[in-house]
């Protein structure tokens, strides 16, 4: 068409992990890599993201600390947040051509409110059609590590109530995850990543996941 270029979309990528698992580390590096190689580029975390959905993370954070609400309960909140934060920062990020890197999504939920305190998959999945519909990630980067990792890397809770779970929740939350990966769970792309060894090493790991996402070479920076 004359005088129209379409914008191509940009990708949507999250990194998924139980607490401790480097994700906060990766994002960084990786969105370094990427903006060096000429990509556009935005880092954002879930819960929050935008401010409403921050001040909702905090909403939630206490309700839960509180023990007043149970996995259904915390199911529709999380995904109440999400709402915004895919309407306000998501969409137009893709929609223009930037990529998104995101600290968690609704995987998390799964893994967290599913796999950890027993609530339907099913049932995630159905809300996750509602609240992100298409606007679902091109890839999850699950950085994996044990639940005793996990424990020893969370020894100091920063006022997350999940972290103060027990090492049983934990072994269901991380088993969740290595169950996602291995079945493409949500017919989501998913790429397992050790996460235990140096960040250096998990990083190198990562770039080679991004190549594939991107179908380029990068150059390392
Ligand atoms: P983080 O920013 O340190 O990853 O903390 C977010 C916490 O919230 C983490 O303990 C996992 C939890 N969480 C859920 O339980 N369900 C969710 O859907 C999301 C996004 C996070």
């Amino acid at each position: 068409m004359k005088g129209y270029m379409a914008i191509k979309r940009g990708k949507f990528i999250v990194f998924e992990g139980s607490g401790g698992s480097g994700k906060g580390t990766q994002i960084k590096k990786a969105k370094k890599l990427l903006l060096a190689n000429g990509l556009k580029v935005v880092t954002t975390r879930e819960p929050g993201g935008v401010p409403v959905s921050e001040e909702m993370r905090s909403f939630i954070f206490a309700l839960k600390e509180r023990k007043l609400i149970g996995s259904e309960g915390q199911m529709v909140l999380f995904f109440a947040a999400r709402k915004f934060w895919i309407d306000k920062f998501v969409k137009p990020n893709i929609d223009n051509g930037t990529s998104v890197l995101s600290d968690r999504c609704y995987m998390a939920t799964a893994a967290y409110q599913g796999y950890g305190e027993g609530g339907s998959q099913s049932q995630i999945l159905g809300i996750a059609d509602v609240a992100v519909g298409r606007y679902k990630p091109d890839a999850v980067i699950l950085l994996d590590i044990s639940p005793e990792a996990s424990m020893k890397r969370r020894e100091n809770p920063d006022g997350d109530p999940y972290d103060k779970e027990s090492v049983e929740f934990f072994e269901r939350v991380i088993a969740g995850y290595r169950k996602m990966a291995k079945t493409n769970w949500g017919r989501l792309n998913w790429y397992m990543v050790d996460g235990e060894p140096e960040p250096e090493v998990v990083a190198e790991a990562v770039v080679q996941v991004l190549e594939n996402i991107f179908s380029r070479k990068l150059n390392r920076v």
